[in-house]
């Protein structure tokens, strides 16, 4: 709900338990910010914009402008006039001059929530969800910025987006635009955000903050593997059940910073958006630029609360299409279990088996086009390898579906390989700085999509290959990050729009896929998990969470991933070991029991793997078929970090209407002489009874103990032996 108090000028935005307010200030119209936390009952608290205090009236005390700028709590911050903290807005207008400030024009209290112009947003009905449209001018640069917040009514989360139009006559370019910003008290907060590298992605870190500038960023034209577009500022004793956290998450796909600054005054400003280097959009007469959506998310219930609010809203809101709700296929992928060494007769020799066991989709990974038998040619060749696929695509594609299999395959249509006939006919069609030599990854360059020819050609391409034969499923890869930002394609003045230019385009050739085929299920990855973020989880309702495959590494990357994703969304497969990554050998039981708490598949050889480790496939996909639903539909609680506590992991996922849970419990490295570990279950209904089994170990004796027990006096795990040994136990009403 929101609401405006037209007396006192103060907006008030309001989710089931949580309040954002807004002020309008002084005869010059300053829009201020007045509070973000608890849910407010009255609309009183204007006082906190401290307008009463000198020198927090520049109309009446213009001695202290600057003074005032540099400390007032800006809804929406711009530089260059005398707020010295990091600005949210930066304009250079014709003349080269940079400073700006904005003032209130007018509003509107919409229900449902607009789209945004080529991006991908939250969205809801206008039964779900109410919009505020803020309009802000700078007079003096011709600009107005339209600020727009959703509020839903399911959901505690605000979301934020940012619109910015040229009403003036002369053009000026945007040199940086920021989607959210919030100036509040700071209160010894620890800085919480994700971090990582190739097969190491979304790792949790905690830092204690202080004075000055804290910062996650981006700027390898992808979310990245490295850092990741979600930064929380928690109270220094929040835990997973209780404490205060305010949650930022950018909904988009490309360079981004996420910033936290501590000020003189002990104040913070907390901001997020595209991240300005090498940023720069012309805007001229007439035209506007849309930056993209940030979700905030308060809590004042600790970790679990928040992750469950941005579960359930990206599972409402966000994530579409026929999978959306649905259980998704159980795939086979070849890539670990062959690489580039596969042909029609090894695919099918893989369904053959695979088809035996239960698996329900076989998906052909990097290596079926062009000439490419390695990863250092043919990509922008999107022609299938008769050579290798002999019969063609639709033979392969036909005798799979008769095993009774769905079929998918691989793509990396953002890429060209210099040896590759594309890049022979199209050299100018590579992101290049004209004259310097193009520094190559992975022996790749990456295509220019700022061109609307080059998202056509390969769009082309893609779709004549989906078109040609019975493929339900596809893997949309992106193996490199950009460098040698130039465009052939754009003048002097709009290189700085390629960045920007590059991500809408991959967005606009994925709308353009899902909508031709709408049956598809769509998998992004990058070199694993690089783009695991939710602008590509709009298009996607899964993305593969990261090259290592290993059970171990496995618990570190899904337990940061579902810090803020729903576990529908995380592509998990089982391995064969040693893994290919690590090294690691750990039991094919538990290599499962991870698997399943994410998209659940296989990345093996079936044909070559331990006849006891293919035996226990049937057992592992009934359970998938027994419990995905609540995998995918439940609330999940984190019980144990074993990226904390060095021993053991554990977490639970709950129903929605607490008939069901499900814990998975992993014993990492087994201490000899060892009692059962005690953990306390979350989530239940107190009052019912529940079943507790334990699904893979016949030695404990199923039992029925209240969801109060559950919760306060826990359950025992008895201690495994061996190393890397895992539970599964169900619960169940009775
Ligand atoms: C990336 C993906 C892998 C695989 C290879 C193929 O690394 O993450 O799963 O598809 O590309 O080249």
């Amino acid at each position: 709900m929101i609401s405006y108090n037209e007396k006192e000028r103060v907006f008030k935005l309001d989710t089931p338990n949580t309040s954002y307010m807004i002020g309008i200030v002084d005869e010059e119209n300053f829009i201020g910010h007045i509070y973000y936390g608890r849910r407010l009952k009255e609309d009183e608290a204007a006082y906190l914009m401290r307008t009463g205090e000198p020198p927090f009236v520049p109309s009446k005390n213009n001695r202290e402008r600057c003074s005032f700028y540099d400390c007032f709590p800006f809804e929406y911050p711009t530089g260059g006039v005398g707020d010295f903290r990091e600005s949210c807005i930066s304009v250079r207008t014709p003349g080269g001059h940079v400073g700006s400030m904005l003032s209130y024009v007018s509003h509107e209290i919409l229900k449902g929530k607009p789209a945004l112009e080529g991006l991908p947003a939250t969205f809801g009905t206008e039964e779900d969800c109410t919009t505020l449209r803020l309009v802000c001018e700078d007079q003096y640069v011709g600009m107005q910025v339209e600020l727009l917040y959703t509020v839903f009514g399911d959901s505690d989360a605000v979301t934020r987006s940012v619109r910015v139009s040229n009403i003036g006559t002369e053009p000026f370019y945007l040199t940086k635009v920021y989607s959210a910003c919030i100036d509040m008290d700071f209160r010894d907060y620890d800085m919480v955000s994700l971090h990582g590298s190739w097969a190491r992605e979304r790792h949790i870190q905690r830092e204690q903050i202080g004075l000055g500038i804290h910062n996650v960023s981006s700027f390898r034209g992808e979310s990245s593997h490295q850092d990741h577009p979600f930064l929380a500022l928690v109270d220094r004793n929040t835990t997973q059940e209780n404490g205060e956290i305010y949650a930022m998450n950018f909904v988009y796909s490309g360079n981004f910073r996420a910033q936290a600054e501590v000020t003189q005054f002990d104040y913070v400003r907390m901001t997020m958006g595209i991240h300005p280097e090498n940023f720069c959009w012309k805007l001229e007469s007439g035209e506007s630029f849309q930056a993209p959506e940030v979700v905030m998310v308060y809590t004042d219930k600790g970790f679990d609360a928040m992750t469950n609010t941005f579960h359930r809203l990206y599972k409402k809101h966000l994530i579409r299409g026929v999978y959306k709700d649905k259980k998704r296929p159980i795939l086979i992928n070849n890539w670990e279990a062959t690489y580039f060494d596969f042909n029609t007769e090894k695919l099918l020799s893989i369904a053959r088996e695979a088809s035996q066991l239960g698996i329900e989709m076989l998906v052909m990974d990097d290596g079926w086009f062009g000439r490419r038998s390695f990863d250092d040619c043919a990509l922008g060749d999107w022609k299938v390898n008769e050579d290798k696929i002999t019969g063609g695509l639709k033979y392969l594609v036909d005798e799979v579906n008769k095993l009774g299999l769905k079929f998918g395959i691989w793509f990396e249509p953002e890429m060209i390989s210099p040896d590759s006939d594309l890049y022979r006919a199209h050299p100018d069609w590579a992101i290049a700085i004209p004259g310097r030599p193009g520094t190559e990854s992975r022996q790749q360059y990456v295509l220019d999509l700022s061109r609307q020819e080059v998202v056509d050609c390969i769009y082309g391409q893609v779709a004549s290959v989906l078109r040609s034969a019975n493929i339900e499923y596809v893997k949309w890869d992106m193996n490199r990050q950009l460098t040698d930002i130039g465009s052939y394609g754009l003048p002097a003045d709009r290189q700085g729009e390629l960045y920007h230019r590059y991500v809408l385009a991959v967005y606009q050739m994925q709308d353009r896929l899902t909508k031709e085929f709408p049956y598809l299920l769509l998998e992004n990855c990058s070199g694993g998990g690089a783009r695991f973020d939710p602008g590509m989880l709009y298009f996607s309702p899964q993305i593969w969470c990261s090259d290592d495959t290993d059970a171990v590494e496995r618990l570190e990357i899904q337990e940061g991933t579902a810090l803020i994703y729903p576990l529908s969304t995380m592509g998990a497969h089982v391995s064969d070991c040693p893994n290919h990554a690590v090294g690691r050998v750990t039991p094919f039981e538990t290599r499962g029991i991870v698997a399943l708490a994410g998209t659940f598949g296989y990345e093996l050889d079936v044909t070559k793997i331990p006849q006891e480790d293919r035996e226990m496939i049937p057992a592992q996909v009934a359970m998938y078929h027994k419990y995905n639903d609540l995998v995918r539909e439940g609330d999940y609680y984190r019980i144990a970090s074993y990226s904390q506590n060095h021993k053991y992991d554990c977490w639970q996922i709950v129903s929605e209407d607490k008939k069901q849970s499900l814990v998975t419990f992993v014993q990492v490295l087994n201490r000899v002489n060892f009692k059962s570990r005690r953990i306390l279950l979350k989530g239940l209904d107190a009052d019912k009874r529940y079943q507790v089994v334990f699904e893979n170990d016949d030695n404990v004796v199923d039992r029925i103990y209240s969801g109060d027990t559950l919760m306060k006096a826990g359950l025992l795990v008895p201690n495994a032996w061996g190393d890397f040994k895992a539970r599964l136990i169900s619960l169940t009403e009775v």
